[in-house]
């Protein structure tokens, strides 16, 4: 560190404490990090130096004394729709809804780890140890799984509670999302149910917590951002944003289309019968909860070192991300002689890897016009190989990154792959920056059609508002309309493409009125072909409703929503007719999307689509067989929904349609019952009582409809 004076100590202080703040809230809240781990490290270890250094600057609420938050600052246990409220401020990556869940409070504190990027101060980490302690000890040493944290709390062998970390002494309660997670029992598996345990094995302490890592195998990462891109979302940047994103999503269905996956790493309870960490952890996993087969017992320092560059290398083969080790010592008394520092156990640290990062230079930029307009800087680099691959180009995200990294062309640059799959470009080398580099130019028209292009302050996107006729934007919404979740039309891009070329495309209606004789004029197609693609788009008239609506490409509307909404509504003139209050009203619907939807209907040209696509023969409602009509109970009755069931919300709600009756989002005068969930929303529960409406109970439901859930196949109303 540079000498420097009191003064600019104090001030550097001020800034970095702010900073790591500000880093601290991008990465735990809004889960869209604009710097690097490495990055964040390094400001950390700034700061700890000069606070070392000037002691009378130490604050108790500087960042060195806390670990970060993923709380968002509202202590109401009412789920907050997203976009309405400034929920969703979040920018980039994240998940536009960002629910609000309770916050409850840690029994242990949740601390964070003590880390380091050299195995020198793995020895110094273990001098310490060997200074405190006079017994023989020995290391658990472990992946450290690059995902979310989770607490869960197991009572008499079922799962009772799961939380965030959260700022470390509470966190939020995401029971209902997390019981959507397989890999997460939520009973407990017992030798012989109801007997002593056998012989071996370690009965299941009444109550105990166990913590791990929750996080998105690459393959469910690249299948989600496929997906986000393919409804015009931004991407996540890494699996871990992906997981915490997806954690904290309002939609406790949407989890299970996810495929996160868990694994649990450290048990904490009162008297717990075990004598070091190892034992515990094996008594875990033979009670049925995932935890990890990579771990590996160390009997010194040096068998610490051995693992951690065994790792280095076995760790680019995972099927999951990892950014380091984690080395605990094994013995638990030894663990509690140890204690903590106000952040972390002086009995585990971490081993961090440096990301993987090479120079090269930039050679251009490229901007891409995605299907809703949104315009894309593209980094096209010279070839360079970067953990296993050849990188040639890399994501410049929006015009906000490129003017932070302030890049020219013809810059040598950084580009990383760390957990992620998309290489980005973390800096630029200022070295070796050629005399005449220019700044690339972020075009102010469509690269495609010349049209102004327009900033959407809320995703710091540009975006091309010609969507009426960009060629890019067109073909883009065809390729969505086609796609396997939508129609299902036998085709692919290059298809699209040379259709749209060819002038036979311009609306998506045109596509049922092509003809085997207008194919076969055109390169490449045979009458076989012909006659697949044509019988493809005649099939194509008898997918259900939801996928229809998906199909239709409203911003923001993706597979999921749009399932919800036909359920919902029941058909496509119900949902054109729904003002944005109606709208507002369903649990899901925030006024980012209620806007979408308004402006989507509003448009003539859609409402002639529409009447096209329907003259030819497209599902625009629910089929008798999808929603099945069960009962006239609930006609006339308006039933409010909160908080949560042993089925979903949604499966709730469309029983409630099932039954005949009408579910809205708020209690008011008008409405019938109150259906109570475990943690409804006090907030309802009073108005309730205020207005004297029935307040009843899930079984009390079941009761009212006659219906046993247990009975009803999960998917019949789906
Ligand atoms: S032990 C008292 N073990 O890394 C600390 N943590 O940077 C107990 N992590 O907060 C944590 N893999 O979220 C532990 N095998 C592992 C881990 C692990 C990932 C996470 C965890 C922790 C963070 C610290």
């Amino acid at each position: 560190m540079a000498k420097i004076g009191k003064k600019e100590a104090a001030e550097r202080i001020g800034f970095l404490r702010k900073e790591l703040e500000r880093h601290n809230y991008n990465y735990y809240v809004l889960n869209a990090p604009v710097i690097s781990d490495f990055e964040f490290d390094l400001l950390m270890q700034e700061l700890q130096a000069l606070e070392k250094r000037w002691p009378e600057f130490a604050s108790a609420d500087s960042p060195t004394m806390h670990v970060g938050s993923d709380l968002e600052g509202n202590d109401s246990d009412e789920v907050r729709k997203p976009g309405v409220d400034g929920a969703s401020g979040a920018k980039g990556d994240s998940d536009a809804p960002v629910a609000k869940f309770a916050q409850v409070a840690h029994r242990y504190p949740m601390l964070s780890l003590g880390n380091t990027y050299s195995l020198e101060e793995l020895r110094e980490f273990d001098a310490r140890i060997a200074k405190d302690i006079t017994s023989p000890y020995t290391f658990s040493c472990e992946l450290k799984f690059d995902g979310t944290a989770i607490c869960l709390t197991y009572r008499n062998g079922r799962l009772l509670r799961a939380l965030t970390r959260g700022d470390g002494t509470k966190g939020d309660d995401v029971t209902r999302n997390v019981v959507n997670i397989p890999a997460i029992p939520q009973v407990l598996r017992v030798a012989d149910a109801g007997t002593p345990a056998a012989p071996g094995t370690t009965p299941i302490p009444e109550e105990f917590e166990i913590r791990g890592e929750i996080y998105m195998p690459f393959e469910a990462f690249k299948r989600l951002n496929r997906e986000r891109e393919e409804i015009g979302e931004a991407p996540f940047a890494n699996p871990r944003n992906a997981a915490s994103g997806s954690l904290k999503l309002q939609n406790p269905e949407e989890m299970r289309t996810r495929g996160l996956d868990c694994v649990l790493y450290h048990m904490l309870g009162e008297n717990l019968p075990f004598k070091t960490h190892i034992e515990a952890i094996e008594a875990a996993a033979s009670w049925g909860l995932p935890v990890s087969e990579y771990s590996r017992k160390a009997g010194s320092i040096d068998e610490v070192i051995a693992y951690v560059q065994e790792w280095d290398t076995r760790r680019k083969s995972l099927p999951f991300a990892t950014d380091g080790i984690v080395i605990k010592v094994n013995e638990l008394d030894l663990q509690r002689q140890l204690g903590f520092t106000a952040k972390s156990p002086r009995w585990a640290t971490a081993y961090k890897f440096k990301p993987e990062s090479v120079l090269t230079p930039l050679l251009s930029v490229d901007y891409q016009v995605g299907r809703t307009g949104a315009v894309t800087p593209v980094a096209n680099l010279e070839p360079v190989p970067l953990s296993g691959t050849i990188v040639k180009r890399a994501s410049l995200h929006n015009k906000d990154q490129m003017d932070l990294l302030d890049i020219h062309i013809g810059d040598w640059v950084y580009v990383e792959k760390g957990g992620e799959i998309i290489p980005k470009i973390t800096a630029v080398e200022l070295s070796k920056r050629p005399a005449d580099a220019q700044r690339p130019h972020f075009p102010e028209r469509c690269p495609d059609c010349g049209t102004p292009l327009v900033r959407d302050e809320d995703q710091a996107r540009h975006y091309c508002p010609n969507s009426d006729s960009c060629p890019e934007q067109i073909k883009g919404r065809f390729i969505h309309f086609i796609s396997r979740k939508a129609m299902d039309i036998l085709a692919g891009d290059a298809t699209i493409a040379q259709l749209y070329d060819a002038g036979l495309i311009r609306e998506l209606p045109d596509l049922y009125s092509l003809t085997a004789e207008q194919l076969l004029k055109l390169e490449g197609w045979q009458q076989k072909s012909a006659d697949n693609f044509l019988a493809s788009l005649e099939n194509s008239k008898r997918v259900p409703f939801p996928r229809v609506l998906n199909a239709l490409g409203i911003r923001h509307i993706g597979e999921t929503t749009a399932r919800m909404l036909a359920t919902h509504f029941g058909s496509l003139d119900a949902m054109a007719a729904a003002s944005r209050e109606d709208l507002l009203q369903i649990d899901e619907i925030g006024g980012i999307m209620a806007d979408a939807i308004l402006d989507w209907f509003a448009a003539p040209r859609h409402r002639e689509m529409i009447e096209k696509l329907r003259a030819i023969g497209l599902q625009f409602e629910m089929s008798a067989e999808e929603t099945r009509r069960l009962s006239d109970t609930l006609a006339g009755a308006t039933v409010v929904v909160s908080g949560n069931f042993t089925v979903s919300r949604e499966e709730m709600k469309a029983l409630i349609a099932a039954h005949g009756g009408k579910n809205t989002g708020s209690v008011s005068g008008s409405t019938t019952y109150l259906l109570a969930g475990e943690k409804a929303g006090p907030e309802k529960l009073r108005k309730a009582e205020k207005l004297g409406v029935k307040v009843i109970s899930e079984e009390e439901f079941y009761q009212l409809i006659n219906h046993t859930n247990t009975t009803t196949p999960q998917n019949t109303l789906f």
